[in-house]
């Protein structure tokens, strides 16, 4: 199945469908305070991507690009994508939606983390992605997991659009 991946614009309009994820939080509550006082425009860009159903926001994720230089996780040190927040709403679980955003983050051809929820880590390894040897000091009590690009069991990548 293919789904539109769209990447959101900050305005109240979004903020307001954040609120039906979990995981809304402080990110987004300093999105709103930031537009409240206005000290962000309407419509600037985000970290966030999601998918429509409708006008309905069903799923969504937050990438961001980490520089070579701070990587701490890839051998050799490489640019690599962060990604974060990815959650579908209840109803529209086990639809293809997760996959159709972690797939739309492959094709940028490059390295991704993520920190996995709880009890998701069975949805990552279907995706092809592997745990990483725990470093205290680095992980700090997160479990993440890493993909690369090439993984030999990622045949059905597309090729990198970016
Ligand atoms: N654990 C293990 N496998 C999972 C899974 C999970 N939590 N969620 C989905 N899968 C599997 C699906 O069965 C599917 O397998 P298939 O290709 O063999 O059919 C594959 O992963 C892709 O599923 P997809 O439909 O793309 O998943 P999704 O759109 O529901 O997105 C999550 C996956 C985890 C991002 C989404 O379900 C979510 O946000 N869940 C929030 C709550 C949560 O984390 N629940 C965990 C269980 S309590």
């Amino acid at each position: 199945m293919s789904y539109k991946v769209e990447k959101l614009v900050i305005n109240y309009k979004t903020l307001e469908e954040f609120k039906k994820f979990k995981e809304y939080g402080l990110q987004e509550l300093s999105m709103l305070e930031d537009l409240e006082a206005n000290i962000i425009e309407n419509d600037i860009k985000s970290p966030f991507y999601g998918i429509y159903f409708g006008d309905k926001l069903v799923a969504r994720m937050s990438l961001y690009r980490v520089e070579k230089k701070f990587d701490r996780y890839f051998q050799p040190p490489q640019d690599y994508l962060e990604l974060w927040k990815l959650e579908v709403i209840p109803e529209y679980q086990n639809k293809g939606y997760g996959s159709a955003l972690v797939n739309y983050a492959k094709t940028y051809g490059l390295p991704i983390k993520t920190n996995p929820r709880v009890k998701s880590q069975d949805f990552w390894i279907k995706m092809g992605f592997t745990p990483v040897q725990y470093d205290m000091e680095r992980d700090l009590g997160t479990n993440p997991l890493v993909w690369t690009p090439g993984s030999p069991e990622e045949q059905t990548i597309e090729e990198p659009s970016a």
